[in-house]
């Protein structure tokens, strides 16, 4: 397992942090999270005021950020500048704004550099929208999660205060419009990669039939 690299992508609400944090337990692994990544850089930029709607000024910054990520399953960690921004980055603010920082090449270029080298000879559950595409394509296991509108927009709910799955709904779906249509390595679905939908499946469900294709495949 020591050298093992599984791909975990898919839309939010998929339930890939729970079942690639729960697999990489299972088996003794790292954790990469590389949506915090992204998360990470915006919120550095929403802090700063850069202006959002201008790729450009996003591109100028994006070497900027200086981030630091733990990859403890148990204790996975996000530092930008050296502060832990783990709670910061998951706020309503950051995640309207992720999908128009992370279409940026500059951005995607120097985050996927970074992916490759936490990475380095394996040893790791990576999740996100495009591991299995485009940061190691060459990954032995490639898992896609999927669920329905539904079951997604319940899921991200239930996470969260003062929201409701009508809303959520609509906002899971713009994401996912852009994520999945922007010109840079967009959401998409390996060749090889094994798809799962977990509409129906209860989290430990999913690590189960994850660790089924791991078996099999590795
Ligand atoms: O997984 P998440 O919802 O925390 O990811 C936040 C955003 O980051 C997501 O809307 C798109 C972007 N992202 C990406 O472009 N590529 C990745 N590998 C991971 C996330």
């Amino acid at each position: 397992m020591t050298g093992l690299v599984v791909a975990m992508d898919g839309p939010s609400g998929s339930g890939k942090s729970s079942a690639s944090r729960g697999v990489a337990r299972a088996l003794g692994l790292r954790y990469l999270d590389t949506g915090a990544m992204y998360r990470a850089i915006t919120w550095w930029m929403l802090e700063r005021g850069v202006d959002l709607a201008d790729p450009e000024a996003i591109a100028a910054r994006a070497l900027d950020p200086v981030l630091s990520m733990g990859t403890d399953p148990d204790a996975p960690s996000v530092a930008v500048d050296g502060a832990d921004a783990a709670v910061a980055i998951r706020t309503s603010e950051v995640t309207a704004a992720v999908s128009a920082v992370s279409a940026v090449p500059e951005v995607r270029r120097r985050l996927v550099a970074e992916q490759r080298e936490i990475i380095g000879l394996g040893g790791i559950v990576v999740e996100g929208r495009d591991i299995g595409t485009v940061v190691t394509p060459g990954a032995p296991v490639k898992v896609y999660l999927t669920a329905s509108a539904d079951a997604r927009a319940l899921r991200r709910t239930a996470e969260l205060t003062g929201t409701t799955v009508e809303a959520q709904r609509a906002a899971m779906a713009r994401r996912d419009t852009l994520d999945s249509t922007r010109k840079t390595d967009p959401l998409a679905m390996a060749a090889d990669a094994v798809e799962l939908d977990t509409t129906a499946l209860n989290l430990e469900e999913v690590i189960a039939e994850v660790l089924r294709v791991i078996k099999e495949k590795a």
